[in-house]
Formats: structure tokens, sequence, C-alpha cells
């Protein structure tokens, strides 16, 4: 049958995944699959400041330049991730002065952005990532603790200068369905916008597990920031569980991958769903989720997954 983005394609949706520069360079069945399945990538660490500019000044592009490459010579489209994030930045951002951490941001979005303004590949950023804590405050950290929460509002202008065109998003995980996080997220989006900060974006990353349940009110939670004229998307989705897997854990794990894919399918306002990896080959989960992992539509050995299928079919004919 035919891979997913011909089925996404037709639904004006994008499907995306999350490259890892290591197998995306020498690793065939990697590369294929790549290749084939989908019309959208994001490098999964290749446009993180610690790898783009990992001493002052200093920038370093070739993962960067590689993720685009691939996806140029395979009509796909490239989400940059991302700008201003309180992980993996370099140690010598994190203990600037206000002043000298202010002039860093500005060259690095000016430099970073600016890179790709004009590759008709590289479509949109995620400008700020991860800045509230789970309760919902803006997140303690050395870009609020110095700068102040004007931070964010200044990243999106500096990005916005750096490439007119560019779809500019802000980018959280736990703020897929209606929650104190994802209020929070909303209210801060309506105010930036009113303000007239150029915000034209809301990802939600879906970093899911069965064991913790499908999150509530998914559609209703996309719904809500599209009735702010933005764009909302899927940027991380994965649904992990505790290993090994199992049949009935197998099709769990579908119904959640199912359902989210509905729920952008049943939003205008969705414009795709990125899924962070493809292969339970290489994935983030069992390095941070100890017993936990098969978090992705192909296993280990590139066989598909009834996710694979339940993906497929939902992009097929909802
Ligand atoms: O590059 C070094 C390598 O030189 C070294 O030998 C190796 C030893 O551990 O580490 C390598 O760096 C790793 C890096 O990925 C690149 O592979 C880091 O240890 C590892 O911590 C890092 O993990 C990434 C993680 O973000 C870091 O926060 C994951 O690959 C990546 O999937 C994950 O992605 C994040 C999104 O950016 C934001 N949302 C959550 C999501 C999952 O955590």
């Amino acid at each position: 049958d035919a891979p997913l983005r011909v089925h996404a394609e037709a639904r004006g949706k994008f499907i995306g995944y999350a490259a890892n520069t290591g197998p995306l360079a020498n690793e065939a069945a990697y590369r294929t699959i790549a290749a084939s399945e989908f019309n959208q990538v994001t490098p999964e660490n290749a446009l993180k400041w610690e790898s783009t500019e990992p001493s002052d000044g200093n920038y370093t592009f070739a993962g960067a330049d590689q993720v685009v490459a691939f996806a140029t010579a395979n009509n796909q489209q490239v989400h940059g991730h991302t700008l201003v994030w309180h992980s993996q930045t370099p140690g010598w951002v994190q203990g600037l002065s206000a002043a000298a951490m202010r002039t860093a941001m500005q060259d690095h979005i000016a430099t970073v952005v600016g890179r790709y303004a004009s590759n008709p590949a590289v479509v949109s950023w995620d400008v700020v990532n991860e800045v509230f804590d789970d309760n919902g405050n803006l997140r303690t950290s050395f870009w609020l603790n110095t700068l102040g929460s004007s931070y964010i509002a200044d990243a999106f202008r500096l990005a916005r200068a750096a490439d007119s065109n560019a779809r500019l998003c802000i980018n959280d995980y736990n703020v897929e369905g209606i929650n104190a996080k994802s209020t929070a997220m909303y209210n801060l989006v309506r105010q930036l916008r009113a303000d007239g900060v150029p915000v034209d974006c809301v990802g939600f990353q879906g970093h899911l597990a069965i064991q913790y349940g499908f999150p509530s009110q998914v559609r209703e939670n996309m719904e809500r920031f599209a009735a702010l004229g933005v764009q909302v998307r899927v940027t991380e989705l994965d649904v992990r569980m505790q290993t090994p897997r199992d049949s009935t854990k197998d099709t769990t794990q579908a119904t959640y991958y199912r359902n989210v894919v509905q729920a952008c399918l049943a939003v205008t306002a969705c414009a795709g769903i990125t899924i962070w990896g493809f292969t339970d080959k290489y994935s983030w989960v069992p390095d941070v989720f100890s017993g936990e992992g098969a978090a992705l539509l192909w296993d280990a050995n590139y066989a598909t997954k009834p996710s694979y299928t339940a993906v497929h079919d939902a992009l097929d004919d909802g």
C-alpha cells in the first residue's frame, strides 16, 4: 500500500520524523524509510544550540546541513528545532550576564535562522521550547533568571527579523490535552499575539505513555488554540510502554497513535504530525526512562508494528 506521506498529502497534512544524523548518513534501511514514508523532517539534535554553536561565535552546521540535503533530495520540508531552550545549551551561554546573554541570543538566532532563510526546504522553527514547568508557571531557567520573561517575545521578534517567511512555533510537552499547563500556554500565546509578537504556531510534543492514559480533550485543545489564529501541530509524537512489548500493549499503543492522528485530521488548523523517530532502534526513551521503550512505528529490525498500521489507516480513511 502507499506510504504514509501519500495519504497525509491527500489529507493536506504533513507526516514527519525526527532524524538521527548517524543512521541517516550510513544505514540503508533507515534511509529508505526516512525517504519514502515522510514528507517533513525535524533534526532530532543537529539544530540545537550545543550542536550549532558549541563555543561563542563558532558555528557548526554539518549535521543540520546533512538533514537539509537529505530532505531536499527527497522533497521533504524541514522544521528547525530549537533556538532557545534550557537544555542542550552550552555552559558558556548559561553563565553570561544579562547584556551578554541578550547579545548571544541575538547573534545565535540571526545566524542559525539566517543561514536557512532563503532555503525553500526550511519552513518553520521551534523558537522557544519548554518554557513552562508542569504546573504552568514559567520554567525557572538561566533564560528566565537572567533575562526575565521578555526573552520569549524577544526570541520570536529576532526569528521574524531573520526570516520573514518562516512559521514560528512555541513548543512544549504535557500540553496535548486541556490541563493547567496547556491553559498557561494558551494564555501566553494569546497575550503574545495581543502584543504583536509573531507567534504563528503551537507545537504539542506528544510524548505519551500507555501506562498514564490518553490525554483528555486533545481535539478541543487544538481547537481553542486554533481560535487564537495560530496553526497547531503535533511535533514529537511517541507512545512508550513498559518493555517488553506484547500484543495487548501494542494494541493500546496503536489506539493512542490513531487518536492523535484523528484529532489532527479533525482540526483544519492542525498542519500535521511528526513522530519523534520511527524505529525503536533509535529512540530517546530507553535512555531516559529505565525499563520503557518500544515507542515508535517500526521495531528495532525495521518491521512495522500495529501502530504503523493505525497511523497509515487513519491517514488513509480516518
Ligand atoms: O553527542 C553525544 C555523544 O558525543 C556522546 O558520546 C553521547 C554519550 O551519551 O552523547 C551524545 O549526546 C546525546 C545526544 O542526545 C545526541 O545523541 C546526549 O547524551 C543525549 O542526552 C541526547 O538526548 C536527546 C535529548 O533530547 C536531550 O535532551 C535525544 O536524542 C532527543 O531525542 C531529545 O529530544 C527532546 C526534544 O529535543 C525536546 N522535547 C523532548 C525530547 C525528548 O527528550
